[in-house]
């Protein structure tokens, strides 16, 4: 008998999302059959718009430095000071907060950010709360410290949360409710009054638990990779003037197309009581994880181009083309307002059966289940604005045998 080399927990977890990896490896198939100008690739979601032109004469500056003794060395776990400095002052104007470089750490992306925090605050057994359809890791970000992930369905076709069903979702074990707005999969972009109402809920049972000798707090984690991608006018509220405990996950991943980059940060709001605490822990778990710092060329990009982003025009006509595609074709969906995902309508319950049908015209797309949602799929347009008109056809002809 042959003795398993890999943890149980993470064997489910491989079993689980064999279906993206099917999907993955069933597009490298196709691209190699059939080249790869032939596929239309709605699967993936790295940033393809390039990074602001600046980032060349960033890179080039940093280049000069950097063969200087510790040029490209270590340095506090929490990041550059300067950095965090100029961090602070951005994030102070965005989330209209005042907020010293004491209140921002740098982290590997918003995952490693998100990864740190549960890692500071989680016991085996607390729960986290996310909205579904969500980003699929957050499930793994907790789980590997023994948090369970209680996914609370939103409300379609727009899918903004279920305030209601998530306040009979929270326990006394309830220690994070991530929201994530613009959201990924589905772009709603959640309204002041709906962060208002989450926001008052997070502080009416912390005062509650106040009472409670031994409770520990419930915290809005905000996780907003996508805060830059608002269309039509929309805007995205800030969140840390929302609740003293509120935390805000950042990223460049996407706003300045720095994804492979790895730099986000990490901010808590500084009137939460125990902040410096928090901000301690985080720095220790971090450090400890074994990120050790965020990437140090990284972080001086994230602070020298912290107020510019991609040409957001370009995800903008592709959201236009791609709604007008999918109308034509006849798929229901909701307009996204951010982010630069599609969520649509399967025509079938089993989003799978859609799934293989859009294949055989050789258009990849993520099965809603993916995100804890069935019946729905989910598209990225971080592809061509091409590759999005060619698919066209394809989706008429998948629509039409649905149809039928
Ligand atoms: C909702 C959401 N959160 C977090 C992340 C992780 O982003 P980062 O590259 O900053 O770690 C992503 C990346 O796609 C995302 O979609």
């Amino acid at each position: 008998m042959s003795m398993s080399a890999v943890a149980p927990a993470i064997a489910r977890s491989m079993a689980g999302s064999s279906f993206i990896r099917k999907m993955f490896e069933k597009g490298i198939e196709l691209k190699k059959q059939f080249g790869e100008d032939a596929v239309c690739d709605f699967s993936l979601g790295n940033p393809d718009v390039p990074p602001p032109a600046r980032a060349r004469d960033e890179l080039i500056r940093i280049a000069d430095a950097a063969i200087k003794p510790l040029g490209l060395g270590y340095c506090p776990n929490a990041g550059i000071p300067s950095v965090r400095e100029d961090i602070a002052n951005h994030l102070a104007k965005q989330q209209e907060t005042d907020l010293s470089a004491g209140d921002v750490i740098m982290t590997v992306g918003a995952a490693g950010a998100m990864v740190s925090f549960f890692r500071a605050v989680l016991e085996p057994g607390d729960e986290v709360i996310t909205p579904a359809p969500y980003f699929v890791e957050y499930g793994s970000y907790c789980g590997h410290f023994g948090g369970v992930l209680r996914a609370v369905p939103s409300i379609p076709p727009a899918f903004d949360p279920d305030i209601d069903a998530i306040a009979v979702a929270i326990t006394p074990n309830t220690r994070a409710i991530i929201v994530n707005s613009p959201n990924n999969p589905t772009g709603c972009i959640y309204s002041a009054k709906v962060m208002r109402r989450i926001a008052d809920m997070v502080d009416s049972v912390n005062g509650e638990r106040a009472n409670i000798p031994g409770a520990r707090p419930l915290f809005l984690l905000s996780d907003e990779p996508y805060r830059a991608f608002a269309f039509d006018g929309a805007s995205v509220p800030p969140v840390l003037p929302l609740t003293k405990w509120a935390c805000v996950l950042g990223s460049f991943s996407k706003t300045l197309s720095l994804a492979g980059e790895r730099i986000g940060y990490f901010v808590a709001n500084p009137s939460m009581p125990d902040q410096q605490s928090l901000m301690a822990a985080v720095t220790l778990t971090n450090r400890t994880l074994g990120y050790v710092n965020a990437p140090v060329i990284g972080q001086r990009m994230a602070a020298a181009l912290v107020s510019e982003s991609v040409d957001l025009e370009i995800y903008d006509r592709r959201r236009r083309l791609m709604a007008k595609v999918l109308s034509e074709a006849g798929v229901e969906f909701a307009m996204p307002k951010g982010a630069f995902y599609f969520f649509a309508k399967s025509p079938v319950a089993d989003d799978s059966v859609f799934v293989d049908e859009l294949l055989k015209e050789r258009i990849l797309v993520v099965p809603g289940k993916g995100f804890g949602f069935a019946g729905y799929v989910r598209l990225s347009c971080s592809v061509d604005e091409a590759i999005i008109a060619r698919s066209a056809e394809g989706f008429k002809r998948t629509m039409q045998k649905f149809n039928r």
